[in-house]
């Protein structure tokens, strides 16, 4: 019989289980969490049962990302009693909203980190530790851009890119600008090395990371359509992927660059959150319904084959059905390729919050399931188009149920399954696809 590692023996080998809440940004964090604890010694563990240290990067934009969140802390209790040596860290954007009232409600968290402090956690766990008390560390302000921390990515072929931080949009139900701070934008210089790195290590795919990437380079002389055609230039990258466009700042000169960079991947993920707009004006988005759907006709245009995503929220206070109907028409006009569905959720600290005229909870409910309805149509028809079709996919990974079959996306970011041998990792294979489910595509590699 095996004999179960004892949790001191663990203990003793310091090692670390990450937990992450949220967007891609919270993601990219908890790689660089890991870069700079894998640096200072530490290990990553493979569970969360046996190490010696539990991190969670959070996540606050919605009142459902919370609640996930406080239920995972809270299970957290008995093996905290069991094992007082264990460390529970809580970072990101909840932990930069709550601060120490997250120690306050849950007692056996020893370290509380803000959106600002992510490089000093290996400092944090180590007084914790020491002194055997919970410890709370929230800036507001940017102390050192943090993309410059060491890094441990999970693909060796795909990398993610921060090239902004924080957002100055302030959209008016949105809490992620009071957590994440204002918007700074990287150097050209800095962010071209980067990808040159990269491309060095072996990376074929970047995704360049900001909560408005239309907007970089205020401030500093450059744009995003500079960035992207100065990027596409670097040996060794074969796509470039970026999100999330604000629709106001989607410039011509952009979708003119992504139509003629060959390296930049044809996907859109363009948020529109409502289609009338008296509630865009109320949710301070800086554009109206005409000029969301002449963005939609530009890049249909300039680029036939791209596809677009966007996010919608329903139920922002005061919507009407009237508003809610106008959703559905943009809906309808522009058929989006996917869309992800919110229902509002009031976020203290937000405009929005305070409105009057907040929509029941029923309604939100049945209009929310009358936006996915009229979205699933969409996207079965439009995957449909896709049948028969031979297309080119970076092989990614291998299925968890059947290893024999690999998992890549086309450059329109759609996933699709094949079967193919470990060695095609990280290939561009071209596939044919056989099938459409409601979330992916089965295909056949072409020989
Ligand atoms: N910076 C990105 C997205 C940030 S959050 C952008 O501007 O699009 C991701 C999505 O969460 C948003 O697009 C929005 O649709 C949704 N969201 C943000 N705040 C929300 C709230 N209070 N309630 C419901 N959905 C919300
Ligand atoms: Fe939030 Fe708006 Fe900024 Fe996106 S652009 S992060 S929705 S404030
Ligand atoms: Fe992202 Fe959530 Fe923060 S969406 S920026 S992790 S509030």
């Amino acid at each position: 019989m095996v004999k179960p590692i004892s949790r001191e023996k663990n203990r003793s080998q310091k090692s670390f289980y990450q937990i992450t809440f949220g967007c891609q940004m919270n993601k990219h964090d908890s790689q660089r969490l890991a870069g700079l604890l894998v640096e200072k010694g530490y290990k990553a563990a493979p569970h969360l049962d046996g190490a010696s240290i539990i991190i969670f990067n959070t996540c606050c934009v919605r009142g459902s990302a919370e609640q996930r969140l406080y239920g995972r802390v809270a299970s957290l209790k008995s093996l905290k009693r069991e094992n007082p040596g264990l460390i529970i860290a809580v970072g990101g954007c909840l932990a930069q909203n709550e601060g120490r009232k997250l120690i306050e409600n849950y007692p056996h968290i020893d370290v509380v980190f803000g959106t600002q402090n992510l490089p000093r956690l290996p400092e944090l766990i180590e007084k914790a530790a020491k002194d055997s008390a919970s410890v709370c560390e929230l800036s507001d302000e940017p102390q050192i851009m943090t993309t410059e921390l060491p890094l441990l990515r999970k693909s060796s072929f795909q990398a993610w890119v921060g090239i902004t931080q924080g957002c100055d949009n302030f959209c008016s139900y949105c809490i992620v600008p009071s957590v994440r701070g204002r918007e700074v934008s990287r150097y050209p210089a800095e962010i071209r090395e980067e990808v040159e790195k990269l491309a060095g290590e072996g990376v074929k795919e970047v995704t360049l990371l900001g909560q408005n990437v239309n907007s970089y380079g205020r401030g500093l002389n450059a744009s995003f359509a500079g960035l992207l055609e100065e990027l596409s230039e670097i040996p060794g990258i074969e796509r470039i992927r970026f999100t999330t466009s604000h629709p106001r700042d989607l410039s011509s000169d952009i979708i003119e660059t992504v139509a003629s960079a060959e390296r930049i991947c044809e996907h859109f993920h363009l948020p529109l959150q409502a289609g009338s707009d008296r509630i865009l004006r109320l949710m301070n988005r800086g554009y109206d319904q005409g000029a969301y759907l002449g963005l939609i006709r530009r890049i249909r245009e300039k680029i036939p084959s791209a596809s677009i995503t966007t996010d919608i929220m329903v139920g922002f206070p005061s919507e009407t059905e009237d508003d809610f109907e106008e959703t559905l028409k943009v809906v309808d006009a522009a058929r989006f390729d996917q869309a992800f569905t919110f229902i509002f959720s009031p976020r203290i600290g937000t405009k929005a919050y305070h409105m009057d005229n907040q929509v029941s909870d029923a309604v939100k409910s049945e209009r929310f399931q009358r936006l996915v309805k009229a979205q699933e149509e969409i996207s079965l028809q439009k995957n449909n188009l896709l049948l028969g079709r031979a297309e080119e996919v970076l092989a990614e990974g291998k299925s968890r149920k059947d290893p024999s079959i690999l998992s890549g996306r086309t450059r329109t970011n759609k996933v699709v399954n094949f079967p193919g041998e470990e060695s095609l990792l990280g290939k561009m294979i071209t596939v044919t696809i056989k099938k459409v489910h409601n979330h992916s595509f089965s295909g056949v590699p072409v020989n």
